[in-house]
């Protein structure tokens, strides 16, 4: 009971942290929201079925090869991380209700062995269309730094490709909206190990409900990849406390990159 409250007052601590008191919905928020992704994504096969939203134009609309056919067959005829862009930069189902936004596709080695992935856009990533460029993003390349990357070595992405209004959580909806096309990319990029940076993007791509302090610090199996889950760095900037486990988990990371590289 104590380890559930702890576990309860660091989410709520991390939340606040990151975005400020909600001022969404309670179907919005966080609770809510675990329930209902954690439960359409295991109804969905996640790449396989064309998402529920009918009001948005499905990508590959404009790809007269694409045309009429089904979300599942256009990834399958994708075979570069161009051609994805491509497909990404036409999807409608792509975008939240936040008008204008620009696509944050993704960065870094094309053929990278580790991956990381955050959770949306925020305000610089919409506007200058890369992952991790404002205040978290310099905090991300420390860490990389501090266990010998550089950004240019990895692959970074987000689970969603356009910035949620007020920087708000994703919803269940938007978040499998977008999965079928970051598990594509992921697929193209093949890494050996993927770091979830924050409780988002470890529930989502894990599809399981639990606490960053339960996922953190272990790896597993995903796809032909591993997956490995620890605190987002904008939770970092104002929680130091979670400075210490985060360096052992980023250590973890290094030693599991270099064991599945031989390097
Ligand atoms: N936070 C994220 O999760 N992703 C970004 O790209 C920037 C901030």
């Amino acid at each position: 009971m104590e380890d559930l409250m702890a576990d309860i007052a660091e989410y709520l601590q991390q939340e606040q942290e990151m975005y400020g008191s909600l001022p969404f919905p309670a179907s919005d928020q966080k609770g809510g929201e675990s329930e209902s992704i954690s439960k359409s994504l295991s109804k969905s096969s996640l790449v396989s079925k064309e998402p529920e939203k009918s009001k948005s134009t499905p990508a590959g609309e404009g790809i007269p090869e694409l045309k009429h056919t089904s979300l599942e067959n256009r990834l399958e005829q994708v075979t570069t991380l161009e051609e994805l862009k491509r497909l990404c930069e036409e999807s409608d189902e792509l975008k939240t209700d936040l008008a204008g936004t620009n696509l944050v596709f993704g960065v870094g080695n094309p053929n990278a062995d580790l991956m990381l992935i955050g959770e949306a856009p925020g305000e610089q990533e919409d506007r200058q269309g890369e992952p991790f460029v404002g205040a978290a993003g310099q905090l991300l390349n420390k860490i990389l730094a501090a266990i010998q990357f550089n950004r240019e070595d990895v692959y970074i992405a987000n689970i969603l490709k356009h910035r949620p209004p007020g920087n708000r959580n994703p919803s269940p909806e938007e978040r499998l909206r977008s999965l079928p096309y970051l598990l594509k990319q992921i697929d193209l990029i093949q890494p050996k190990l993927i770091l979830c940076l924050g409780k988002v993007s470890g529930t989502t791509l894990l599809n399981r409900e639990d606490s960053l302090k339960n996922l953190r610090g272990q790896f597993y199996p995903f796809r032909k990849s591993l997956i490995t889950v620890t605190y987002h760095p904008a939770a970092l900037l104002r929680n130091p406390q979670w400075k210490r486990p985060t360096w052992e988990d980023v250590q973890k990371v290094r030693a599991k990159y270099n064991e599945l590289t031989n390097s």
